[in-house]
């Protein structure tokens, strides 16, 4: 029988809010990236974990530490944007906020990015960083990315790092992407998709939070992008860490997608 949203919804927050926990105990994290279950320790760890996903040396420099060692992502969905100073990006799932604190070093004081998530150890860990790093025009903000508290047509670019193939609604959430942008707006997208996933890993929630079991495929993804009304969708770039395995012969890749609202 498959999960309920709400049994999704659950498992994954208190997944990542075991890993905030489990950071503030020990200085290690667990990363949600190529090497899915590794662990990352110590500032040099996770800053090569950072740079194997995408994440320039550059981008890494401005970034306060304890946002790359809480970065769970799968990739670095700015490095494909021309964002311009004073423009707002909103990130669907924003963790420790590295995404956020990259962004608004991008945009500027007269620009302004919201990070969204449903997990209170996260958002209560970026806002002290932000807090704690002078970042005056980042907000974190707590709420589901199916249903965001964010007003329509009010925001320039839409970015998320491998965390939309967490939702039991991915229609959901493209379509509330679409909602929130203003005409002419992009999201910008890394994120995991798969092929072949057996059926009854679907029903595994700890496989499900390790960005695996909800994967949907390429084809599936983009229709949905599509779908909720994004024109020139695109995938700009993938990350070639396909996993096959003997014993569970399925596929998984790490893409970016850039698509506009126009
Ligand atoms: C794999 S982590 C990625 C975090 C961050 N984007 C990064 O790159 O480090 C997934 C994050 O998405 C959040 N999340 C997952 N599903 C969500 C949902 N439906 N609504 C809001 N946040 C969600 C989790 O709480 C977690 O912080």
């Amino acid at each position: 029988m498959a999960m309920k949203k709400e049994e999704i919804h659950k498992g994954v927050s208190e997944f990542y809010a075991g890993l905030i926990k489990e950071e503030a105990s020990d200085g290690c994290t667990s990363c949600c990236s190529p090497e899915a279950g590794t662990t990352c320790c110590g500032p040099e760890a996770s800053t090569g974990i950072a740079e194997s996903v995408g994440y320039t040396k550059q981008d890494l420099e401005t970034v306060p530490a304890e946002a790359t060692g809480s970065s769970f992502g799968c990739g670095n969905p700015l490095a494909f944007a021309e964002v311009n100073e004073g423009e707002s990006i909103l990130d669907l799932g924003s963790g420790g906020g590295i995404d956020c604190f990259i962004a608004a070093d991008r945009v500027g004081k007269s620009g302004k990015v919201i990070g969204l998530d449903m997990t209170e150890e996260m958002i209560e860990k970026a806002t002290k960083t932000a807090a704690e790093n002078g970042y005056d025009n980042v907000e974190f903000r707590f709420g589901k990315i199916e249903e965001m508290p964010v007003d329509s047509a009010s925001v320039d670019w839409v970015i998320s790092n491998c965390v939309i193939n967490l939702s039991p609604e991915k229609r959901d959430v493209f379509g509330e992407a679409f909602r929130v942008l203003r005409p002419g707006g992009h999201i910008l997208i890394s994120d995991v998709v798969a092929e072949d996933l057996p059926a009854e890993m679907r029903e595994d929630i700890s496989a499900w939070a390790s960005c695996v079991s909800g994967a949907v495929t390429e084809g599936e993804y983009l229709g949905m992008i599509r779908d909720a009304g994004f024109e020139q969708v695109e995938i700009v770039d993938r990350l070639d860490y396909v996993q096959t395995s003997e014993q569970q012969p399925y596929k998984l890749a790490s893409i970016r997608v850039k698509a506009i609202k126009t």
